[in-house]
């Protein structure tokens, strides 16, 4: 867990915009490369889709980290790297099993207990992507969620966790797995993961907002982290991004 930027904070804003800023005013985005974040408390939690995160204080694990590499690789392998990622390391720490849904929320018990929020820095005198920024928030205690996501919002249900250790092992092991070019691994781990599989799902399409809702069958995790679908047409689809839905009703 060395060459960490260890950076713990009590009360934020938002770590992800902390780090965007970090990298705003850093000469060089190398000095702040493998940069950690991590806060108790975020007044502006942002979640994907411009949605907030419910980030109260005493009660989730809000950070984020800064990785520079020399090649990018697709924004849909760092968060499902990510994704993989939290899982293990919740397993491993504390003998949770967690699962994934589709693109990046993590599971347990059919209540999401973690978001991911990754999002690419671009240097606005350059105009380039110069690194990603990874936002984790994980819902280790919280209790008294706002109504509009009490139905969907879970915890681990663990007090008195040590968030910096846990940040730490969290932020060493996705490094680690950025590092490698090795995403036909994750991908395996991924499916293994996935909760959707086998599944029928509701389908709100994210990028061509015009379009409707549909109804279809998950049938895979393609080796790019996209989602194959058989619609009620059976027609065979490739998403790339959207948000599913399990309920259907
Ligand atoms: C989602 O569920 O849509 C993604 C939520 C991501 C929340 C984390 S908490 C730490 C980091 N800072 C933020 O403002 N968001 C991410």
């Amino acid at each position: 867990m060395s060459n960490l930027n260890f950076i713990h904070l009590e009360k934020i804003d938002s770590t992800n915009t902390c780090a965007k800023n970090l990298l705003d005013s850093s000469k060089n985005t190398i000095d702040v490369d493998r940069c950690v974040i991590c806060a108790e408390e975020q007044t502006c939690g942002r979640g994907r889709m411009n949605r907030s995160f419910y980030s109260p204080a005493a009660s989730g694990l809000y950070m984020s980290v800064i990785y520079c590499p020399k090649e990018f690789k697709t924004a849909a392998e760092y968060t499902a790297t990510a994704a993989v990622c939290v899982c293990d390391v919740i397993n491993e720490l504390f003998g949770i099993e967690t699962s994934i849904k589709w693109v990046n929320d993590i599971y347990l018990n059919s209540k999401k207990i973690c978001g991911i929020l990754a999002e690419g820095y671009i240097n606005p005198k350059t105009q380039k992507i110069e690194a990603i920024i990874v936002g984790i928030g994980i819902n280790l205690c919280t209790e008294d969620f706002p109504p509009e996501i009490l139905e969907k919002a879970g915890s681990l249900h663990l007090k008195n966790v040590d968030k910096v250790n846990l940040a730490k092992k969290l932020a060493t092991k996705l490094f680690e797995n950025y590092d490698k070019d090795e995403f036909f691994q994750i991908i395996k781990e991924y499916r293994k993961k996935s909760n959707v599989i086998g599944k029928k799902v509701k389908i709100s399409p994210v990028i061509n907002q015009e379009q409707k809702d549909f109804e279809a069958l998950v049938l895979d995790i393609t080796d790019e982290a996209k989602l194959k679908v058989q619609t009620e047409k059976n027609e065979i689809l490739c998403l790339e991004s959207g948000e599913i839905s399990t309920k259907i009703i």
